[in-house]
């Protein structure tokens, strides 16, 4: 009785220890799954990791028809050239095409940084370019101590580390000119950047609504050697606001000659060496919508003037009033009050481009509006004309 009272005693004893082995072991090998589990991340983690693989090589697509592209008014060109600018549209080397800003002036930097990073925010599949004069990157004890050259150095990384933006420091257009004088470079610079197939120029500073408009103008036109923006409606003459361009060397050598035996400006460049109407867009290219606008024609608007309306169909307006020296400098109260459109639609409009410009001049540049000083600005105007 004793032995099988002992027994029984040993019995649940042993049904015990099994059962605590048994929690012990399922505890054990949780707690040894979830190790390992942790050890392999723990692997992962201090593994030297690889570069990532770069993506396969496909063909870029062309960007997105713009519907006012799509539906162009006026006179359209015959259809199969319609088709075959698409099909050339499929195989395009976006690598050859770009946007160009031209610097020659610190205080322009920043707006041309800002509308090539607005290029890079929406996507566009072209290349940027920056032109700037070379003796900037000429005296770097200097850009430590000029506190203007220390913000155009900071700039330019920007452009290129933030923006992927292309810089292409460029020569006084005449050799041997006064290189710190902005007026010794020219816009006819542009035609020596000929690695490209097409570069498209917009003459700033302003706000870009809409990429997409620009990138089907850069994909779907022919390569001439100007596509200029026309200076009126009736198209008898030539503007520099946007040009479409084919650079080559040719064209580049015989502005630089014309350049060099008198002093004009780059309008009459442009003039002298291309004709009007043949150099002009087309008008079935500009039938997209406002390709380009000027912020001062807001004020002539007429009753019907809808901001919905505009803003969609409006690729890039130019922020300019001929009272003021442009929207780098911060507007007094009174000119504003003076200057702002008497729509209530176009004003709206007005003031948010203003306002996007200058909540933008500080994101991108991180710089507030310059200061307003009739006396510096009557130097400034005195120096643009
Ligand atoms: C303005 O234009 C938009 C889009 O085109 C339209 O939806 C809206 O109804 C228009 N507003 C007025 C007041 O006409």
């Amino acid at each position: 009785m004793g032995r099988l009272l002992l027994s029984s005693g040993q019995v649940s004893v042993i049904i015990s220890a099994c059962v605590v082995f048994a929690f012990t072991f399922a505890l054990f090998m949780s707690g040894y799954v979830l190790q390992q589990r942790y050890v392999h991340n723990l692997q992962a983690a201090i593994r030297p990791r690889l570069p990532k693989p770069l993506p396969a090589a496909k063909p870029i697509e062309p960007p997105t028809l713009d519907v006012k592209w799509a539906r162009p008014v006026g006179s359209r060109p015959e259809v199969d050239e319609t088709y075959a600018q698409y099909i050339a549209g499929q195989t395009m080397d976006w690598s050859r095409l770009g946007y160009v800003q031209v610097v020659r002036e610190h205080v322009e930097l920043c707006s041309a940084v800002m509308l090539l990073s607005d290029l890079h925010a929406m996507k566009s599949p072209a290349k940027r370019i920056l032109m700037f004069p070379r003796l900037w990157l000429a005296n770097v004890e200097d850009a430590k101590k000029d506190p203007q050259m220390a913000t155009t150095w900071r700039l330019l990384k920007a452009a290129a580390r933030r923006y992927g933006v292309t810089l292409m420091p460029m020569e006084p257009i005449v050799d041997g000119s006064d290189a710190t004088l902005p007026s010794s470079y020219s816009l006819a610079s542009i035609y020596s950047l000929v690695d490209y197939e097409r570069i498209l120029y917009l003459e700033g500073p302003g706000v870009l609504l809409d990429a997409s408009a620009l990138d089907s103008l850069l994909a779907f036109s022919k390569s001439e050697p100007l596509a200029a923006y026309p200076a009126t409606p009736a198209r008898n003459d030539m503007s520099t606001s946007l040009l479409l361009i084919n650079p080559s060397q040719e064209k580049f050598h015989q502005m630089k000659k014309l350049r060099e035996s008198r002093p004009i400006t780059d309008l009459n460049l442009f003039r002298k060496t291309f004709n009007a109407p043949e150099s002009l867009i087309s008008e079935w290219s500009l039938s997209m919508g406002n390709v380009y606008y000027e912020s001062q024609d807001l004020r002539h608007v007429t009753g019907d003037f809808n901001a919905t309306a505009f803003e969609e169909a409006t690729t890039f307006v130019r922020l300019s009033e001929p009272e003021l020296p442009g929207p780098e400098y911060d507007m007094p109260y009174l000119d504003r009050v003076k200057l702002r459109p008497q729509d209530q639609q176009a004003e709206e409009v007005w003031s948010r481009l203003y306002e996007r410009f200058r909540s933008q001049r500080m994101e991108v540049c991180g710089l507030d509006l310059e200061v307003y000083s009739p006396v510096v600005l009557g130097g400034l105007f005195a120096q643009g004309t």
